[in-house]
């Protein structure tokens, strides 16, 4: 992919800016302020999107509201994943057709992931003709005109371009906090393992030109941000399309020599790319977080050379042990699918012992779900739901049970915790963080919350700490 054919144009990104001005100054002569919802379903990236759908909403004039009656724009922002979150979006969009009977005027959007889906997006266009707008995330960038066509022509929009992908930069952000932030630093994925629709909706590898992430990344550490996260389907491939000498890691150097107190989280990494150099950047790095998520997806080398992951057990054990010799308190996260098609359960139990070997801190766990046009969909699959979910169930149980060991070793402890908002638990005020990401539950002043404090580690479950401040 060419550079000049990735940037959108500043021309580009100038027209759209003057289109929100516009629509600022029709909002702001009306009698009340007109209010949107922005619904987010899936990963990260997706959030960090809507950070972006809400700054254009807000500099075209719109407030926000979480009350979908009262909404003139609602914004949901689709995932592709699995079948479910699919399922889960065509539920609640579904029920909109009530609110928008109430409050004809309302203009209800659908983006991301699974609007790239043909399939999906020919769903809404016959079945839920009370969507407004569809668009993809190729076009995230133009979404105020797109609002703006749905407006002005009184017509339905459907904006969902093929695309090797693009960048957008300057786009306005409204972060969800003042804590924590999202940083996209590449966008799309190459990788395609066989299961994955990303790739295909996603586009390629791209990255975005290190000096403007530098620059965010300050100004969100001179507005405050505590705990900064850079974000890309596979971070670890940062930098390969910019000709520029330079990797992920020399990147994370980068972003840990800008001065302020925060810390430096990302994600995700892929094992096939996750260097030594990497692991020593992270060592010798004291902003970024002793966490690492590696996502494994399968035990068994069969597998994992039919989901197209380009590595075996044996070298992914070896990249865990290197990093622990580096960094030996590090939390290991992962991802694990269950039932990949022809997957048996001898060789699911390979990904049992893999857990016995890695004993991860936590894990994001998923049952396979096919996926219209990925190679993976295409395989035989003789496997029943029962047996899908009973081998789901002991992996569960599994990890419960490593979780726990793990959090019970945090007791008697004191750490670093970042303070990060009320607690609703009904025993404590507070809720906290680990450098390593683990939830701490504490008692405290809410004065508190947005600060380092030291916390000694009294009690665990499987999902969280708990503990009391150590103020001085
Ligand atoms: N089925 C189940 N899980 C999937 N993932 C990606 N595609 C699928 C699929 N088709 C999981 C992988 C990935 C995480 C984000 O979602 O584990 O790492
Ligand atoms: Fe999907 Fe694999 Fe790319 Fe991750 S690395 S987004 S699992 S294709």
């Amino acid at each position: 992919m060419r550079r000049e054919d990735v940037l959108i144009s500043a021309e580009a990104l100038e027209r759209q800016r003057e289109i929100r001005r516009q629509v600022m100054e029709h909002n702001a002569r009306l009698p009340v302020q007109p209010l949107a919802l922005v619904d987010t379903y899936g990963c990260q990236q997706n959030e960090a999107d809507s950070e972006q759908i809400r700054g254009m909403l807000s500099e075209m004039g719109y407030g926000f509201t979480e009350d979908e009656q009262e909404a003139d724009v609602i914004v949901i922002n689709t995932c592709a994943v699995r079948e479910h979150a699919e399922m889960r979006v065509l539920g609640n969009v579904g029920h909109l057709t009530h609110t928008k009977r109430n409050k004809p005027s309302q203009i209800i959007c659908l983006c991301g992931c699974a609007m790239q889906e043909p399939h999906m997006a020919e769903k809404i266009k016959k079945s839920f003709r009370h969507v407004d707008l569809v668009f993809g995330p190729h076009v995230l960038w133009k979404f105020s005109e797109l609002l703006c066509q749905v407006m002005d022509q009184k017509k339905r929009v459907f904006e969902t371009p093929d695309s090797p992908g693009v960048i957008a930069e300057g786009l306005p952000v409204v972060h969800k906090g003042k804590l924590k932030a999202w940083v996209s630093i590449m966008y799309g994925c190459n990788n395609f393992c066989t299961y994955c629709i990303v790739p295909y909706v996603r586009g390629r590898e791209r990255s975005r030109a290190p000096e403007l992430i530098l620059d965010e990344v300050r100004q969100l550490a001179t507005e405050g941000y505590k705990d900064i996260t850079l974000l890309g389907q596979n971070v670890n491939s940062y930098g390969k399309d910019l000709g520029l000498d330079m990797d992920f890691a020399d990147l994370l150097e980068q972003v840990n020599a800008i001065p302020g107190d925060f810390l430096i989280r990302f994600m995700t990494s892929h094992p096939k790319d996750a260097s030594q150099k990497l692991f020593e950047t992270m060592a010798r790095c004291e902003k970024v977080a002793p966490h690492l998520h590696l996502p494994v997806q399968a035990g068994s080398d069969r597998v994992l050379k039919a989901m197209n992951r380009h590595y075996d057990r044996a070298a992914y054990l070896d990249e865990i042990r290197r990093l622990r010799a580096l960094i030996p308190d590090i939390v290991l996260t992962s991802d694990i699918i269950v039932g990949f098609p022809g997957e048996t359960t001898e060789e699911f139990e390979e990904t049992l012992s893999l857990l016995e070997q890695v004993r991860y801190d936590a894990l994001f766990t998923f049952i396979y779900s096919p996926r219209e046009g990925t190679p993976a969909a295409k395989l035989p699959d003789p496997m029943s739901r029962e047996e899908k979910n009973r081998n789901f169930q002991r992996l569960v149980d599994l990890q419960n049970r490593i979780s726990a060991e793990k959090h019970a070793a945090y007791v008697g402890k004191t750490l670093r915790v970042l303070v990060d908002g009320e607690n609703d638990d009904g025993r404590h005020t507070l809720t906290a963080r680990t450098d390593g990401g683990r939830l701490v539950h504490l008692n405290g002043d809410a004065a508190l919350i947005g600060t380092w404090q030291q916390a000694k580690i009294t009690g665990s479950t499987t999902w969280a700490l708990f503990g009391e401040l150590v103020l001085d």
